[in-house]
């Protein structure tokens, strides 16, 4: 493998506080979720998703999403992007109310996950989610897209680059700025990641690409490296290893952000990250939810007398 041709730095895409914890069935109080986002703020993330503002009874943790935004928008005054997830106009409402700056949109590839997840088919999301984007581009506001079960769907399994492709392309012409492909579940491998983007970077430009890995199959890192290979320089992952969708059978965490920045780090590829500051806010948010992480450095890290071990390219 050519490392030289990779990225020199790349943009990671925080999502911890929103898929990190959606799932969690532990009642964290907004007062902790605001400390966390600063404490990964204070890491050097420059894009955390903060929050959702979907419907409360199918995403409880997510229902104080309202009262967590005021408490930590300062931040996004001082260069780093909050975005908060947003299903529908009803959403994108609050969003405006509170001066949100960016949204995320979401779909899926597959009629069955998306059914189970927001109640539509992939035709009927765009019906929902067209007038939002357009809405939140006339308000001023980023539109961030998401495409779900991108490398196999829980209920659909293998799916088709090519849906995959003319999915994306359509959130990228509605005005997403960035499209990122979601391993939902965990079952993306390096020659199906290496299929889909030899397809899709054929319709959209790498720039507008991220990459959303859940590792529930240890692939997640795998993956990334075909990705890097490829030039994609923004990808999401959850401080600790933490996430998950309830509608998204068998799924676990998504890359923990310890692991990436780890990975890059040793390569060359700089990601703007202390990953002492960021272990501190992994360890923060996973001793409220008395967890142990899923994440191997934070894990080496913890073991070793927080030796942070890095050693250089
Ligand atoms: P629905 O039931 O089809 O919506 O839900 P509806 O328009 O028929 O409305 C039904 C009721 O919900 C109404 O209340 C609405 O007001 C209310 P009622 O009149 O009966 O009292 N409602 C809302 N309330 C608050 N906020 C809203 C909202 N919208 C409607 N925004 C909907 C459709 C999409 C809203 C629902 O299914 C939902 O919220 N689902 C949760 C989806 C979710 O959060 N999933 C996880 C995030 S996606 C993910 O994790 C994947 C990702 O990480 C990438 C990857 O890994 O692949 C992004
Ligand atoms: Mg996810």
């Amino acid at each position: 493998m050519d490392f030289s041709t990779f990225p020199k730095n790349i943009r990671i895409v925080e999502v911890g506080p929103r898929d990190g914890l959606q799932n969690e069935k532990t009642v964290i109080e907004t007062k902790d979720k605001a400390t966390f986002i600063r404490m990964l703020q204070e890491s050097g993330h420059k894009s955390i998703e903060v929050t959702s503002f979907v419907r409360p009874d199918r995403m409880p943790q997510m229902n104080d999403a309202r009262e967590l935004y005021p408490l930590v928008k300062d931040l996004d005054e001082i260069g780093t992007s909050l975005a908060c997830l947003v299903p529908n106009l009803k959403g994108l409402e609050v969003a405006k109310e509170l001066g949100v700056k960016e949204v995320a949109v979401f779909t899926a590839s597959s009629d069955t996950f998306n059914q189970k997840n927001i109640n539509a088919t992939i035709s009927q999301s765009f019906e929902r989610i067209e007038p939002v984007i357009k809405d939140a581009l006339k308000s001023g506001m980023k539109v961030r897209g998401y495409l779900s079960t991108a490398f196999g769907c829980p209920y659909e399994g293998y799916i088709d680059p090519l849906r995959v492709t003319e999915v994306a392309k359509r959130l990228s012409d509605l005005g997403c700025y960035e499209i990122s492909l979601g391993d939902t579940v965990g079952t993306g491998t390096p020659i199906n990641v290496q299929r889909t983007l030899d397809l899709l970077l054929k319709e959209i430009s790498k720039d507008k690409l991220a990459l959303h890995f859940h590792d529930t199959r240890g692939t997640a890192l795998s993956n990334i490296l075909v990705g890097l290979s490829f030039g994609i320089s923004v990808f999401d992952a959850s401080a600790g290893g933490l996430g998950g969708c309830p509608y998204a059978k068998g799924a676990t965490g998504n890359v923990a952000t310890e692991d990436l920045v780890y990975l890059c780090e040793t390569l060359g590829i700089q990601t703007g990250i202390d990953l002492e500051k960021l272990s501190n806010a992994s360890e923060f948010i996973l001793g409220i939810l008395k967890k142990n992480t899923t994440s191997k450095f934070l894990q080496a890290y913890i073991n070793g007398d927080k030796n942070l071990f890095i050693p250089k390219p």
